[in-house]
């Protein structure tokens, strides 16, 4: 018998791209291939791309340099580049770099066994009609308690400065019926928790029995998944937190207190000229809502610093939003044009003024995200164990919060839900002492 084919998978960017990078892996696995960690042992590279902010490309063009070399020593070897780098430049990358094999677009992903055994120099930036996932296999690789599903794609929201809608295409909801079968699939293989991804994840909108389906009756059906215990979703829109959705915060034990809803900016100019589509007044009043219905829910924000225009007095406006809601953590970045995008048309922010608000504003969240991890010390909290700590007699976990927590619990196993004491906290983490194992 021969050694099977090894696959090495670099994956940039957001959680999509992970899910994505696994499902290709098992695709490619359909036919031999098994994965590495080892770059130079692959028969084949794939590099899952992201472009969302900058030097995306340039990474991935220093990424396939760096191959050429091995490709020299190992002629068969195959270079794939995937994901929205390989959306948005296409042909051009078969053409700037040698070394590359495939190109392949992040709706074409269930070609892609085809195009490997068809050989040759391929690409694929299509956008089908059919949902891509449908025409993978089965998922079984598994390598841990919490998974993702992806539940929807793309988005049509056109912010400014976004890349998104034209990288991965307008928004698509996969039926209802799939993700309940691919989550029951999940479970029967020791799943706990299931976070529903998407661009847009809360504009989902999917096919389902007597019509179509808003993401809170899915996440109510989802729920009624036995074994199933924590759900969460994310990225959300503000503008399409409905008020089922909100609601479902309130009522849905299985639906963890933690929300990620990007707002970008504080200020209404910017917001505006952001294409948002909703003031700061209105994301204030829309978070008052989502703590009505749920009082500890934990706030997560992405904030963009020197969009274009973006004056002094606008950014004291985010500071003020962030100062007015009190956030858990955020991410925040440097405005980066993107090309192809409204607002890359306009004359930028100077970068040493959005470096300087950058770090001001990256000091204001830090200070929030201790605060709320110190609100947390000697409270009980419930952690679903992940894999094992650094230290022995450590397990590590997150808590309903999504706070990483390493609790002192020699017995403890992968897969359990424990209560615990938490003890302290340190800069990106708590520690805490088991207290009870719930199962
Ligand atoms: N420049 C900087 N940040 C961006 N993001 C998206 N596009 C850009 C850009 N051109 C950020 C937004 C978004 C997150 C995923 O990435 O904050 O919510
Ligand atoms: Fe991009 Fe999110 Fe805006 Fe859609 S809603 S365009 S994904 S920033």
């Amino acid at each position: 018998m021969t050694d099977p084919k090894k696959l090495f998978v670099k994956t940039y960017g957001c959680q999509m791209n992970v899910y994505d990078s696994e499902r290709m892996a098992e695709a490619l696995g359909a036919q031999g291939y098994v994965t590495t960690d080892v770059v130079e042992e692959a028969d084949m590279v794939l590099l899952n791309t992201c472009h969302i902010r900058e030097k995306a490309s340039e990474k991935l063009y220093s990424d396939l340099g760096r191959l050429r070399g091995l490709k020299v020593a190992k002629p068969d070897l195959k270079v794939g580049v995937a994901g929205c780098v390989a959306q948005a430049e296409g042909e051009e990358i078969l053409r700037r770099s040698p070394v590359v094999d495939l190109v392949v677009g992040p709706q074409a992903y269930h070609r892609l066994p085809e195009m490997v055994a068809a050989g040759g120099r391929q690409i694929d930036t299509d956008f089908p009609a059919e949902d891509k996932f449908t025409q993978l296999p089965a998922r079984k690789a598994l390598r841990g308690p919490a998974a993702f599903l992806t539940v929807q794609e793309g988005c049509d929201k056109f912010c400014a400065f976004c890349v998104v809608p034209y990288t991965r295409g307008t928004e698509v909801s996969r039926p209802v019926d799939r993700l309940l079968d691919e989550a029951r699939g999940l479970v029967a293989q020791g799943v706990r928790e299931i976070t529903l991804l998407g661009q847009n994840v809360n504009a989902y909108h999917g096919a389902g029995s007597g019509g179509s389906w808003g993401l809170a009756r899915l996440l109510r059906e989802l729920a009624q998944i036995e074994g199933l215990e924590r759900l969460r979703y994310t990225t959300s829109h503000p503008n399409d937190m409905e008020d089922d959705l909100i609601a479902a915060h309130g009522d849905l034990p299985q639906l963890m207190p933690y929300l990620h809803l990007p707002v970008q900016s504080g200020s209404d100019r910017i917001l505006k000229a952001m294409n948002r589509k909703h003031s700061a007044d209105q994301y204030l009043r829309l978070i008052e809502r989502i703590r009505a219905a749920r009082p500890d829910i934990l706030l997560s924000s992405d904030f963009i610093v020197g969009f274009p225009g973006e004056t002094d007095a606008d950014f004291q406006a985010t500071l003020d939003l962030i100062r007015a809601v009190g956030f858990g953590q955020a991410f925040s970045f440097k405005y980066s044009a993107r090309p192809g995008t409204p607002a890359a048309e306009k004359p930028p922010v100077a970068a040493e003024i959005a470096d300087a608000r950058l770090q001001e504003l990256q000091a204001l969240i830090t200070s929030q995200q201790r605060a709320a991890q110190v609100a947390m010390v000697g409270r009980e909290v419930t952690v679903l164990y992940e894999k094992p700590g650094r230290l022995p007699g450590q397990m590590v976990g997150k808590s309903d919060h999504l706070h990483a927590v390493h609790v002192t619990d020699p017995e403890g196993r992968i897969g359990q839900l424990a209560r615990v004491r938490v003890l302290s906290s340190s800069s990106n983490s708590l520690a805490a002492q088991m207290v009870s194992r719930l199962a």
